[in-house]
Formats: C-alpha cells, structure tokens, sequence
C-alpha cells in the first residue's frame, strides 16, 4: 500500500558507504531515510550523533527522520536541528519532562516526534497531542535492528489512532516490520514504517536493486 511511507533505517546500511546507501535507498524508492542515534545508556548500544547526520544530510531528498535513543535529550536538541533534522523524535522514557523537550524541538524548527516504548501505555500522552507531529510505537525494545516484532502492539495502535482523531499527527511503527508484520500496523492505522534489516537485505551498493524489491514486498 504505496500510502503509508517507508522508513529505511540506516542502521542496517554499509556504514563505509552511508552517502551511497542513501542515494540507493532513495532510488529505490524510500519515502523517508531514518536515523537511530543511540548513546549506550538510555539503550545497550552506541550509533552515530549530529556530526554524523550533518555529513548526510546533502545526501538526503527525502525527510530526515532522527530517532533519538538518548537520555538527557534536552542538551543535544538544538545540534541535531542544525544538522538537518526534519523529524526529530524523542523518548517518553527519556526523563521527567518531555512536555519541555517537545517543545524545544518545535521552537528548534523541527517537527516533533514522540516514541513510547513497547512496555509504555498511552495515557501519557493525553496532555502532549496538541505539541506532537508524530507518535513512533516501538514493535521492539530499542537498542539493535533484526529484532523480533512485538504483537501486542497492534492494539495499542489501534487505540492510538482513535485517539489521534482528526488531528494531522503521523503514526510511525519502528521494529521488526516486514511484509508479514507490515500490513497488520496499516490496518491499525500507521501512516509510516520503519524497515531496516528488510530493506537492507540482500542488496548493496553495487548492487541495490534487491531493496526496491524489498521496499515494495513491505
Ligand atoms: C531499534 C531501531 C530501529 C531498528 C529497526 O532500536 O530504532 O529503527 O533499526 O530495525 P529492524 O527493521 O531490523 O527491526
Ligand atoms: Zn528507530
């Protein structure tokens, strides 16, 4: 279904060839290219930080999606806005008072994104709707691609959706969507999914035909 946008992960990419990758990606299709930026302390993992988004943003035509799974966020806001950020999505789980980070996001220039984790309800966000251009519903614990979808989000979702009404907020599903998991969140009602093992498999650089196969399986 070529109306929900396709999310690309870069975390799965050759990390030698970021400009490269993207450029593929693109060609083939992508609608949006996403950034997990990781600090090795909100998750078990180390990935990239604005100097690296910087350094592709003149590759990307597309929507610059940051993920950040970072904590404070606060303090790195205004970096990852001047390095290019379209979307620039923060963690409920990240501190004590998003309400703030989300607005400095917004007066950043950015469009602000929300991310609950899997284990987080949605009640936190009766009071945020109003300052939020995107929901990400984690399908997995984040730290690492390749990780096994979580169903019991797909209600969750469907929730979320009922909730969002009329308002012009994009749901974004991240983790373990393929094409079996992908159709059952279009249904639910996400707008925009981020893939990064599926896209990224069996192709390369030289040779990336197989992610527009991929792009078009999800
Ligand atoms: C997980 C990241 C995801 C991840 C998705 O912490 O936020 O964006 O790269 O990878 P896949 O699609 O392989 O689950
Ligand atoms: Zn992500």
């Amino acid at each position: 279904d070529r109306s929900i946008k396709i999310a690309p992960s870069i975390l799965s990419a050759d990390f030698a060839n970021f400009g490269q990758e993207i450029q593929a990606i693109e060609a083939q299709g992508a609608d949006w290219v996403h950034v997990d930026v990781m600090d090795g302390h909100f998750v078990p993992n180390l990935t990239f930080g604005p100097p690296l988004c910087k350094a592709i943003r003149p590759h990307i035509k597309t929507v610059m999606d940051v993920h950040l799974m970072i904590a404070p966020v606060d303090p790195y806001i205004e970096a990852f806005a001047e390095a290019g950020a379209d979307v620039l999505t923060a963690h409920l789980e990240a501190g004590p008072h998003i309400h703030r980070t989300l607005q400095a996001i917004r007066a950043a220039g950015c469009k602000a994104g929300l991310a609950l984790n899997p284990g987080t309800g949605l009640d936190a966000l009766t009071h945020l709707l109003d300052m939020i251009d995107l929901v990400c519903i984690m399908t997995v614990n984040p730290g690492f691609g390749g990780q096994k979808f979580i169903h019991s989000q797909v209600d969750k979702v469907k929730t979320l959706r009922a909730m969002i009404g009329d308002r012009p907020i994009h749901i974004e599903i991240d983790g373990g969507i393929t094409p079996e998991t992908a159709p059952l969140m279009a249904a639910a009602g996400a707008d925009v999914l981020v893939a990064g093992s599926a896209v990224f498999k069996g192709g390369s650089v030289a040779d990336p035909a197989p992610y527009g196969a991929n792009i078009r399986a999800i």
